[in-house]
């Protein structure tokens, strides 16, 4: 590895807003490697294309984001048990052969960041509010599970896609209207926000949390800005918070080793230099 050039990519429709260049180039830096992780805008029906091209240009693999992480399961020539589960391929690994291989790392990034926060965390606590049942709400919740969690209250604004998953996830995952967001906070452990909303640009997340037990552990995994309104009412009244950067930054590590045979560390020093831009 030591004449080796290290490459690796983000591909995404758009990407200018990606900070995933900044997170491993300052890996590249702190370990003193010689490569280069590059934002790539990808345009979705070029996916296959610029996937396949990958072993040529000796790339290690990429990450994939919006709106990729579906249409890349169907391009890669195998993906992980994980990524099946989830519904959603946010790595790609180029095997010495030319394979690609699809993982998804993001519920890794979700579990490891939310022990960064609170070491003494125990998903089987009690119940967990999910919020949103997007690919974000896959990740999280698949990450739920495999950390023991006994009952994920689910509630997203259209049911639809809530039942969806929850027949996917089984009968851990309990459907909540929308109209009863407010309601299903009680005798929480934990609440995650996975929608959007909160989010730069975006109203703040329509959710009161009155009955919110002031215990309750709260997560939003928007990380711009650094702390969401949700965030700051929690932390106002007395929730212990996590916020979402880290969950990009931890889902770093996998990749990183599966790309590179380096397992690098989420530092404060990392995370203050990317919070920087946020
Ligand atoms: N920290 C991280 O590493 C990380 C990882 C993944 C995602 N994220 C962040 O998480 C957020 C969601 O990403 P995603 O990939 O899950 O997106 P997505 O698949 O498009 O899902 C969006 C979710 O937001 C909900 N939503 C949108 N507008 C809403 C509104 N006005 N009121 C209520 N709910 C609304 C959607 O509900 P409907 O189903 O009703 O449309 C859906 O549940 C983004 O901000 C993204 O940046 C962060």
């Amino acid at each position: 590895m030591a004449d080796r050039f290290l490459l690796a990519a983000v591909m995404g429709w758009p990407i200018s807003q990606s900070r995933s260049p900044m997170l491993h180039n300052f890996w590249f830096a702190q370990y003193g490697l010689r490569g280069t992780y590059v934002p790539l805008a990808i345009a979705p029906d070029r996916l296959e294309a610029a996937l396949r091209a990958l072993p040529a240009l000796n790339f290690s693999g990429c990450n994939l984001t919006i709106p990729l992480k579906q249409k890349a399961m169907a391009i890669v020539d195998e993906v992980d048990v994980t990524a099946q589960k989830i519904g959603a391929t946010s790595c790609v690994v180029v095997k010495e052969d030319g394979r690609l291989v699809g993982f998804n790392n993001d519920w890794y990034g979700f579990v490891h960041n939310v022990l960064e926060f609170a070491p003494d965390w125990r998903a089987d606590a009690g119940p967990a509010v999910v919020i949103g049942a997007g690919g974000g709400a896959r990740a999280v919740i698949y990450g739920l599970l495999a950390r023991g969690a006994r009952e994920v209250r689910l509630c997203n604004r259209t049911v639809e896609r809530a039942q969806a998953l929850a027949d996917e996830f089984g009968a851990a995952v309990r459907v909540v209207p929308w109209d009863d967001r407010h309601d299903v906070l009680d005798g929480a452990a934990m609440l995650v926000n996975t929608t959007s909303q909160g989010m730069v640009g975006q109203p703040p997340l329509d959710l009161l949390l009155d009955r919110l037990p002031i215990t309750a552990l709260v997560n939003d995994i928007v990380y711009i800005p650094r702390e969401t309104p949700l965030l700051v009412v929690a932390r106002e009244r007395g929730n212990r918070t996590v916020t979402g950067l880290g969950m990009l930054l931890h889902q770093g590590v996998p990749a990183w080793k599966a790309w590179f045979g380096i397992e690098p560390q989420v530092t404060a020093a990392l995370r203050a230099a990317i919070e920087a831009t946020l």
